[in-house]
Protein backbone atom coordinates (compact mmCIF):
# COMPACT_ATOMS: atom_id res chain seq x y z
CA UNK A 1 0.00 0.00 0.00
CA UNK A 2 1.29 3.50 -1.02
CA UNK A 3 1.55 5.85 1.87
CA UNK A 4 -1.06 9.11 1.34
CA UNK A 5 -0.25 12.28 1.24
CA UNK A 6 -0.45 15.84 3.34
CA UNK A 7 -1.86 17.08 -0.14
CA UNK A 8 -4.33 14.40 -0.49
CA UNK A 9 -5.50 14.44 2.90
CA UNK A 10 -5.74 18.28 2.35
CA UNK A 11 -8.10 17.80 -0.89
CA UNK A 12 -10.47 15.82 1.33
CA UNK A 13 -11.84 18.83 2.51
CA UNK A 14 -16.09 17.91 2.26
CA UNK A 15 -15.50 15.21 0.62
CA UNK A 16 -15.38 11.29 2.71
CA UNK A 17 -14.47 11.53 6.49
CA UNK A 18 -11.19 11.79 7.35
CA UNK A 19 -10.37 8.49 9.97
CA UNK A 20 -7.88 9.37 12.48
CA UNK A 21 -6.42 7.17 15.77
CA UNK A 22 -3.64 7.62 18.07
CA UNK A 23 -0.60 5.34 17.72
CA UNK A 24 2.18 5.05 20.30
CA UNK A 25 3.67 1.94 19.27
CA UNK A 26 4.63 0.03 16.40
CA UNK A 27 2.25 -3.29 16.68
CA UNK A 28 -0.88 -0.66 17.58
CA UNK A 29 0.38 1.20 14.60
CA UNK A 30 0.31 -2.04 12.60
CA UNK A 31 -3.00 -3.11 13.45
CA UNK A 32 -4.73 0.84 12.94
CA UNK A 33 -2.91 1.36 9.57
CA UNK A 34 -5.28 -0.46 7.29
CA UNK A 35 -7.89 1.48 8.21
CA UNK A 36 -7.10 4.94 8.69
CA UNK A 37 -5.80 8.15 6.71
CA UNK A 38 -3.50 9.81 9.36
CA UNK A 39 -1.99 8.11 12.84
CA UNK A 40 -1.74 10.67 15.32
CA UNK A 41 1.16 9.96 17.45
CA UNK A 42 -0.50 12.21 20.49
CA UNK A 43 1.49 13.77 23.91
CA UNK A 44 -1.34 11.66 25.18
CA UNK A 45 0.70 9.50 25.27
CA UNK A 46 1.71 10.62 28.69
CA UNK A 47 -0.71 9.41 30.54
CA UNK A 48 -1.82 6.63 28.14
CA UNK A 49 1.59 5.20 27.98
CA UNK A 50 3.45 6.73 31.14
CA UNK A 51 0.96 7.29 34.01
CA UNK A 52 1.63 10.96 34.01
CA UNK A 53 -1.16 13.54 34.90
CA UNK A 54 -1.50 15.64 31.95
CA UNK A 55 0.24 16.18 28.57
CA UNK A 56 2.38 19.20 30.09
CA UNK A 57 5.72 16.66 31.52
CA UNK A 58 5.62 15.09 27.90
CA UNK A 59 9.42 15.18 26.52
CA UNK A 60 10.49 16.05 22.87
CA UNK A 61 12.65 12.21 23.63
CA UNK A 62 9.36 10.29 24.37
CA UNK A 63 7.57 11.73 21.04
CA UNK A 64 10.82 10.97 18.85
CA UNK A 65 10.92 7.07 20.30
CA UNK A 66 7.19 7.04 19.49
CA UNK A 67 6.83 8.72 16.82
CA UNK A 68 10.11 6.72 15.16
CA UNK A 69 7.97 3.35 16.39
CA UNK A 70 4.63 4.19 14.73
CA UNK A 71 6.67 5.15 11.30
CA UNK A 72 7.68 1.65 11.52
CA UNK A 73 4.85 -0.24 11.69
CA UNK A 74 2.78 1.78 9.39
CA UNK A 75 2.41 1.87 5.22
CA UNK A 76 -0.25 3.81 4.70
CA UNK A 77 -1.59 6.23 6.86
CA UNK A 78 -0.22 9.56 6.97
CA UNK A 79 2.21 9.90 10.27
CA UNK A 80 1.38 12.90 12.57
CA UNK A 81 3.63 13.65 15.82
CA UNK A 82 2.44 16.51 18.31
CA UNK A 83 5.01 19.00 19.64
CA UNK A 84 5.11 18.93 23.40
CA UNK A 85 4.47 21.30 26.05
CA UNK A 86 7.70 23.74 25.85
CA UNK A 87 9.31 23.20 22.84
CA UNK A 88 7.49 25.55 20.43
CA UNK A 89 5.61 28.52 22.54
CA UNK A 90 8.78 30.59 22.73
CA UNK A 91 9.53 31.53 19.16
CA UNK A 92 9.05 30.25 15.76
CA UNK A 93 12.78 29.42 15.59
CA UNK A 94 12.59 27.36 18.41
CA UNK A 95 9.38 25.68 17.12
CA UNK A 96 11.00 24.90 13.71
CA UNK A 97 14.32 23.14 15.49
CA UNK A 98 12.13 20.72 17.51
CA UNK A 99 9.50 20.34 14.45
CA UNK A 100 12.69 19.61 12.62
CA UNK A 101 14.26 17.41 14.98
CA UNK A 102 10.91 15.49 14.91
CA UNK A 103 10.62 14.99 11.50
CA UNK A 104 14.28 13.42 11.14
CA UNK A 105 14.69 10.75 13.92
CA UNK A 106 10.70 9.53 13.25
CA UNK A 107 10.46 9.86 9.50
CA UNK A 108 6.97 11.31 10.39
CA UNK A 109 4.99 13.99 7.67
CA UNK A 110 3.66 16.24 10.14
CA UNK A 111 3.54 17.79 13.64
CA UNK A 112 0.66 18.92 15.66
CA UNK A 113 0.51 21.91 18.37
CA UNK A 114 -1.51 23.25 20.15
CA UNK A 115 -3.12 27.17 20.29
CA UNK A 116 -4.84 29.67 18.35
CA UNK A 117 -3.83 33.18 17.19
CA UNK A 118 -0.75 33.44 19.31
CA UNK A 119 0.43 30.37 17.51
CA UNK A 120 -0.55 31.67 14.24
CA UNK A 121 3.17 32.98 13.28
CA UNK A 122 5.17 30.44 13.85
CA UNK A 123 2.15 27.97 12.33
CA UNK A 124 3.10 30.05 9.09
CA UNK A 125 7.51 30.03 9.81
CA UNK A 126 7.16 25.93 9.97
CA UNK A 127 5.06 26.16 7.14
CA UNK A 128 7.18 28.17 4.67
CA UNK A 129 10.21 26.00 5.54
CA UNK A 130 8.74 23.00 4.63
CA UNK A 131 7.38 21.37 7.63
CA UNK A 132 2.88 20.55 7.56
CA UNK A 133 1.67 21.27 10.45
CA UNK A 134 -1.92 20.55 11.69
CA UNK A 135 -3.48 22.96 14.63
CA UNK A 136 -5.55 21.88 17.52
CA UNK A 137 -7.84 24.47 18.87
CA UNK A 138 -10.89 24.57 21.34
CA UNK A 139 -9.78 22.19 24.16
CA UNK A 140 -6.14 22.23 24.94
CA UNK A 141 -5.26 20.01 27.21
CA UNK A 142 -1.36 21.20 27.40
CA UNK A 143 -3.05 24.50 28.55
CA UNK A 144 -5.24 22.49 31.55
CA UNK A 145 -3.60 24.74 33.72
CA UNK A 146 -4.70 27.23 32.57
CA UNK A 147 -7.90 26.35 31.51
CA UNK A 148 -8.92 24.60 35.53
CA UNK A 149 -9.98 21.05 33.28
CA UNK A 150 -10.80 19.59 30.76
CA UNK A 151 -14.80 20.64 30.13
CA UNK A 152 -15.90 21.43 26.71
CA UNK A 153 -15.16 24.65 25.45
CA UNK A 154 -17.24 27.49 23.27
CA UNK A 155 -20.51 27.66 25.79
CA UNK A 156 -20.23 31.30 26.02
CA UNK A 157 -20.62 33.74 22.75
CA UNK A 158 -17.13 34.94 23.59
CA UNK A 159 -15.43 31.60 24.26
CA UNK A 160 -16.86 30.51 20.82
CA UNK A 161 -15.85 33.90 19.17
CA UNK A 162 -12.55 33.23 20.38
CA UNK A 163 -12.44 29.31 19.12
CA UNK A 164 -13.22 30.66 15.76
CA UNK A 165 -11.04 33.39 15.68
CA UNK A 166 -8.22 31.01 16.98
CA UNK A 167 -9.43 28.39 14.10
CA UNK A 168 -9.17 31.16 11.00
CA UNK A 169 -6.09 32.78 12.35
CA UNK A 170 -4.67 28.94 12.23
CA UNK A 171 -5.85 28.27 8.94
CA UNK A 172 -4.92 31.60 7.39
CA UNK A 173 -1.47 30.53 8.39
CA UNK A 174 -1.31 27.37 6.65
CA UNK A 175 -2.22 24.40 8.70
CA UNK A 176 -3.03 21.89 6.45
CA UNK A 177 -5.59 20.29 8.70
CA UNK A 178 -7.48 21.52 12.05
CA UNK A 179 -7.80 19.04 15.02
CA UNK A 180 -11.36 20.86 17.16
CA UNK A 181 -11.43 19.21 20.46
CA UNK A 182 -14.33 19.46 22.87
CA UNK A 183 -16.54 22.42 21.31
CA UNK A 184 -19.95 22.79 21.21
CA UNK A 185 -21.47 21.24 17.82
CA UNK A 186 -22.23 24.96 16.71
CA UNK A 187 -19.10 26.36 17.13
CA UNK A 188 -17.30 22.77 15.29
CA UNK A 189 -19.80 23.76 12.24
CA UNK A 190 -18.80 27.24 12.19
CA UNK A 191 -15.45 26.88 12.09
CA UNK A 192 -15.83 23.50 9.51
CA UNK A 193 -17.50 26.22 7.40
CA UNK A 194 -15.01 28.80 8.07
CA UNK A 195 -11.62 27.51 7.10
CA UNK A 196 -9.96 26.07 4.01
CA UNK A 197 -8.33 22.89 5.48
CA UNK A 198 -10.16 19.97 6.78
CA UNK A 199 -11.35 20.13 10.36
CA UNK A 200 -11.12 16.85 12.25
CA UNK A 201 -13.58 16.52 15.69
CA UNK A 202 -12.55 15.13 19.19
CA UNK A 203 -15.49 15.88 20.71
CA UNK A 204 -16.55 18.05 18.61
CA UNK A 205 -19.51 16.45 16.45
CA UNK A 206 -20.17 15.21 13.17
CA UNK A 207 -20.06 18.77 11.57
CA UNK A 208 -16.24 18.24 11.37
CA UNK A 209 -14.46 16.36 8.07
CA UNK A 210 -13.10 13.75 9.99
CA UNK A 211 -12.90 12.13 13.75
CA UNK A 212 -9.93 11.22 15.92
CA UNK A 213 -9.89 9.21 19.31
CA UNK A 214 -7.66 8.15 21.31
CA UNK A 215 -7.07 4.70 20.23
CA UNK A 216 -6.96 3.17 23.87
CA UNK A 217 -10.36 4.97 24.98
CA UNK A 218 -12.19 3.75 22.14
CA UNK A 219 -10.86 0.01 22.90
CA UNK A 220 -11.97 0.81 26.31
CA UNK A 221 -7.96 0.14 27.51
CA UNK A 222 -7.94 3.25 29.62
CA UNK A 223 -9.75 4.48 33.07
CA UNK A 224 -10.69 8.18 32.61
CA UNK A 225 -13.15 8.02 29.31
CA UNK A 226 -14.73 11.38 28.29
CA UNK A 227 -18.35 11.94 27.13
CA UNK A 228 -17.63 11.46 23.78
CA UNK A 229 -15.73 8.49 23.35
CA UNK A 230 -17.74 5.52 22.23
CA UNK A 231 -16.13 2.27 23.21
CA UNK A 232 -15.46 -0.25 20.09
CA UNK A 233 -14.33 -2.57 22.78
CA UNK A 234 -13.69 -3.62 26.38
CA UNK A 235 -10.40 -4.39 26.20
CA UNK A 236 -9.32 -3.85 30.12
CA UNK A 237 -11.47 -6.41 31.00
CA UNK A 238 -10.48 -9.08 28.56
CA UNK A 239 -6.70 -8.23 29.31
CA UNK A 240 -7.79 -8.99 33.56
CA UNK A 241 -9.49 -12.12 32.52
CA UNK A 242 -6.46 -13.62 30.19
CA UNK A 243 -4.13 -12.10 32.98
CA UNK A 244 -6.49 -14.07 36.08
CA UNK A 245 -6.18 -17.09 33.64
CA UNK A 246 -2.64 -17.39 33.40
CA UNK A 247 -2.02 -16.77 37.17
CA UNK A 248 -4.37 -19.64 37.92
CA UNK A 249 -2.77 -21.94 35.93
CA UNK A 250 0.54 -20.94 37.03
CA UNK A 251 -0.57 -21.37 40.05
CA UNK A 252 -2.06 -24.64 39.87
CA UNK A 253 1.07 -26.22 37.96
CA UNK A 254 -1.48 -26.03 34.68
CA UNK A 255 0.99 -23.96 32.51
CA UNK A 256 3.31 -24.72 31.26
CA UNK A 257 2.56 -28.42 29.87
CA UNK A 258 3.79 -31.03 27.02
CA UNK A 259 2.96 -28.63 24.14
CA UNK A 260 5.05 -25.51 25.38
CA UNK A 261 8.60 -27.38 26.99
CA UNK A 262 11.36 -28.11 24.76
CA UNK A 263 13.18 -31.75 24.92
CA UNK A 264 16.07 -33.40 23.54
CA UNK A 265 15.09 -34.42 20.11
CA UNK A 266 15.19 -38.64 19.88
O1 LIG B 1 -2.65 13.81 22.14
C1 LIG B 1 -3.66 13.42 21.52
O2 LIG B 1 -4.03 12.23 21.55
C2 LIG B 1 -4.41 14.41 20.73
C3 LIG B 1 -5.68 13.97 20.07
C4 LIG B 1 -6.69 13.60 21.09
C5 LIG B 1 -6.19 14.97 19.11
O3 LIG B 1 -3.98 15.52 20.63
NA1 LIG C 1 -2.24 16.04 21.97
Amino acid sequence: MKRLTVPKLQAMKGGDPIVMLTAYTARMAQLLDPHCDILLVGDSLGQVIYGLPSTVPVTMEMMCAHGAAVVRGSYHSVVAVDLPFGSYEASPERAFDCAARILKETGAAAVKMEGGEAMAETVAFLVSRGIPVIGHVGLTPQAVNALGGYGARGRSEAEAAKIVADARAIDAAGAFLLVIEGVMESVAAEVTRLVSCPTIGIGASSACDGQVLVTEDMLGLFERTPRFVKRYEDLAARIEAAAAAYAGEVRARGFPTEEQVYRPKV
